[in-house]
């Protein structure tokens, strides 16, 4: 089912829109003009990726700094944790896992971007 999420011209290339549509939270990213939309929630710890870092395709997590592919939601690396300045490296840092984020189908219309959603 398609549904209207925004216009084009509320998101701007790099940038990034948070919603909810039935139900669903997600983030619309615009990279080049394209719009791709994910989970609005990190697959390590459920961090609001709106409020990440957009760079090309990848988008990177605020919390621990995990990466996605915004064009298949595929993790493409690991969460970081936070150590105090004072301690050495954290040996459960291997251990950290995120899964992929999952990703709607996004089609373009008179200026609109729509949303698949089953
Ligand atoms: S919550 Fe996103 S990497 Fe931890």
């Amino acid at each position: 089912m398609l549904i209207k999420a925004a216009d084009q011209s509320d998101i701007a290339p790099g940038g990034m829109k948070a919603l909810t549509l039935s139900g669903r939270e997600l983030v619309l990213c615009n990279y080049e003009g394209a719009f791709y939309a994910v989970e609005r929630a990190c697959g390590h710890a459920n961090a609001r990726l709106e409020r990440g870092a957009l760079t090309g395709w990848i988008l990177t997590c605020p919390l621990h700094y995990a990466q996605f592919d915004i064009r298949t939601g595929e993790a493409l690396s690991r969460p970081i944790p936070k150590a105090p300045a004072s301690a050495h490296p954290d040996p459960a840092a291997a251990d950290l896992e995120t899964r992929g984020l999952k990703t709607w189908p996004v089609r373009l219309q008179d200026g609109a971007i729509y949303v698949d959603l089953p």
